[in-house]
């Protein structure tokens, strides 16, 4: 804990926010430090350290071993999956690093060239995202459990020269054979890549193979080309040069490429690190999420590398690998003193384990924090876990376009009393106002959009790659002067924020953000569904899960039993396991208004058994009132 307050803090990050932002650049090392911290010359567009130079993977790695901290572990990859564990120590993982940029660079990758990485979570996830940032190229991490079409999309969109992925992955019910996946996207796909680079692991098909690449190519061994690679220094960039594009779901099926900045990112992390999470050199942070969504590249890898402390990469689940005491072994095992996860992890261990008894045997004494994100972390999670563990469960709120907590408790500033269903109060450099459908501030208490006025701050998106107009029109367009959260939620009035749910089509299941849009899109390709409109419902394991209702075209004759396991299959092979996409009913109309727009809102409301309220402009009110006995037991399933 820092001696600083959190209120002082927050009023200097307002009140001057060049100094305080100029301040906090001093915690990284900088090839040329910024003199300025904003350029704000073309609002609604805005650059932190506009004139700055660095390069983040020196940051993340050289100059700690430049501080003579080689020996120190920088990165624990613990495999409930294998049963195994394996360190690095910064000098080794510097090494492994410069070694794949060494070959990267024999593959033609030059600064500003894009990488696709997907990857399961193994520690070549971790170094093939330095390399790339060591050479001044971008990375675009795929999640795992996203099929070939999702893959897909990103690589026509992010346009990447080499692909980097790995023969397979581990799930507890089956093995992920990568390599036809990637070879379905690379097929189906506009865009041609030059390389790609395959980590082999044992056990899994590995098959050098030939493919259409631009200009022909093969995919090339990881090891194979380690052994002839010539280790390659940091390549210096701008700080306002992307360092990463990571997609995420928005409300329609098209994903959103998030493009965060070299330097404001590193400033942002660095500072998160000591007054957010409180954690520091030689200190152990465990982040048990995925290196393919936002929180994993955050504190999975650049935060904790950035800030010289000790990081856990975690292959397994909470639960089944083997049991619920997963997460006590690997805290006790690596000494791990903050932990961050999703709610939907404590849920499945509460499920499991409610009496928190398989974590008797572990000794948890090192550990200070459970940090939370992802999804709200429901008050009765929130006060189970606080009283099984007796240490701050801290529940923060954040986005992939933030990149980092837009609203959390303080811990390394002077830590707040904590509020069951609050993500405490906004981080400094967040300005953030409750308003309604106008763009009027609302009072304490009551529920409303949560806005952002721009600037944000270090850390946060730059703009949706290749896409000024896309950032403009997704966030900036609909309250003037702010950013758009797309979240809902109110301020009580001692200043706690509670952040209810989206105001969009975006859900999110078990952690993972999907969008119900590309999920209906996915469903509209069977040849029997006519329409068809895909809700989040409230799961008591997952958070939320997607519904599908689906009118299915004259004539067919299908049954409800095949549709529906015919659409689990569609779904899964065009987004993803992930999606876990199980219910399906088959109706005879689905609700709309005049004008042809499906009332996915009131459906969700019934689903939910909240109030709810039916648009004047309903088309024909008897087609919602067929539906509602078939929306109600949406919330009965079991997970
Ligand atoms: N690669 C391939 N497949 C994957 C995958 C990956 N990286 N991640 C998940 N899947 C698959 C699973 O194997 C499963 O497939 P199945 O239907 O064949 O069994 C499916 O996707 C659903 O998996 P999951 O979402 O993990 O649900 P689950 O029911 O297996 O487990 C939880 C439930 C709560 C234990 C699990 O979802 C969990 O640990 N969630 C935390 C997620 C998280 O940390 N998110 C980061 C947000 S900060
Ligand atoms: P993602 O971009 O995948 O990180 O998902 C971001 C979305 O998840 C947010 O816009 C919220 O809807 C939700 N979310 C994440 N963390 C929280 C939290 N702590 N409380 C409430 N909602 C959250």
């Amino acid at each position: 804990m820092g001696t600083e307050g959190y209120a002082e803090t927050y009023a200097a990050s307002s009140e001057d926010p060049e100094k305080f932002w100029l301040n906090a650049a001093a915690l990284v090392d900088w090839d040329v430090p910024p003199a300025r911290a904003l350029d704000d010359s073309r609002p609604p567009f805005y650059r932190w350290f506009p004139d700055g130079r660095l390069n983040t993977s020196f940051n993340a790695l050289d100059r700690h071993v430049l501080a003579g901290h080689g020996n120190r572990t920088a990165l624990v990859y613990d495999s409930a999956m294998l049963g195994t564990t394996r360190t690095y120590t910064y000098a080794e993982l510097l090494a492994e690093v410069e070694t794949f940029a060494g070959v990267l660079h024999s593959q033609g990758i030059r600064a500003g060239d894009r990488v696709v990485i997907y990857l399961p979570m193994i520690p070549e996830a971790v170094i093939a995202m330095l390399a790339t940032a060591r050479l001044g190229a971008v990375h675009s991490v795929v999640f795992g459990g996203f099929a070939a079409a999702e893959l897909a999309a990103r690589i026509d969109d992010a346009r990447p020269d080499a692909v980097v992925t790995a023969s397979g992955g581990l799930e507890p019910k089956r093995r992920v054979e990568y390599l036809p996946t990637v070879a379905e996207a690379l097929e189906t796909a506009g865009h041609r890549v030059r390389a790609v680079v395959v980590a082999a692991r044992e056990g899994f098909a590995h098959t050098v193979r030939e493919f259409d690449g631009a200009g022909g190519g093969s995919w090339a061994d990881w090891a194979g080309l380690a052994a002839d690679a010539q280790p390659r220094g940091p390549v210096s960039v701008a700080a306002t040069d992307p360092l990463y594009i990571l997609y995420t779901s928005g409300t329609t099926g098209a994903p959103k490429g998030v493009v965060r900045d070299n330097g404001s990112h590193a400033v942002a992390l660095a500072w998160s690190m000591a007054n957010i999470y409180d954690a520091g050199p030689g200190q152990v942070m465990w982040t048990a999420s995925d290196v393919g969504w936002v929180v994993g590249h955050s504190y999975i890898v650049y935060g904790p590398l950035i800030a010289g402390a000790t990081t856990v990469l975690y292959e397994g689940k909470p639960v089944g690998t083997p049991d619920a005491g997963a997460f006590w072994r690997v805290a006790a095992e690596h000494g791990v003193e903050v932990l961050f996860t999703a709610p939907t992890a404590l849920r499945a261990i509460r499920r499991a384990d409610p009496e928190l008894a398989l974590a008797a045997g572990y000794d948890l004494s090192k550990l200070r924090t459970l940090f939370a994100a992802g999804e709200r972390l429901d008050p009765e999670t929130y006060r189970w876990m606080s009283d099984a563990l007796g240490i701050p469960v801290v529940d923060h709120w954040w986005q992939t376009e933030t990149g980092w907590a837009i609203c959390a408790n303080p811990m390394g500033l002077d830590p707040q009393p904590l509020k069951a269903g609050s993500p405490t109060f906004p981080v400094p450099g967040f300005r953030l106002r409750v308003v309604d459908g106008t763009g009027t501030e609302v009072t304490a208490g009551t529920e409303g959009n949560i806005v952002l006025d721009l600037p944000l701050p270090p850390g946060t998106l730059a703009t949706l790659w290749g896409s000024d107009e896309r950032y403009r029109a997704s966030y900036l367009q609909a309250f003037e002067g702010s950013y758009a959260t797309g979240d809902s939620g109110y301020v009580d009035e001692d200043g706690y924020v509670f952040v209810m749910g989206r105001t969009d089509d975006v859900i999110n299941v078990a952690g993972h953000r999907l969008s119900t849009g590309a999920i209906e899109q996915a469903v509209a390709k069977h040849p029997d569904v006519a329409e068809c409109a895909v809700i989040g419902v409230q799961d008591s394991l997952k958070g939320q899960r997607p519904c599908g209702y689906v009118v299915l075209k004259a004539g067919s004759s299908v049954t409800e039993v095949d549709i529906q396991a015919a659409l689990a299959d569609l779904v899964r092979r065009q987004i993803g396991p992930v999606a876990d996409f199980r219910d399906v009913r088959v109706v005879d109309g689905l609700p709309k208004t005049r004008s042809g727009k499906i009332l996915r809102k009131t459906m969700r409301q019934i689903a939910d058994g909240e109030e709810f309220t039916v648009p004047s402009t309903i088309e024909d009110r008897s087609v919602l009132d067929a539906l509602v006995p078939l929306l109600r037991p949406a919330v009965q399933r079991e997970a």
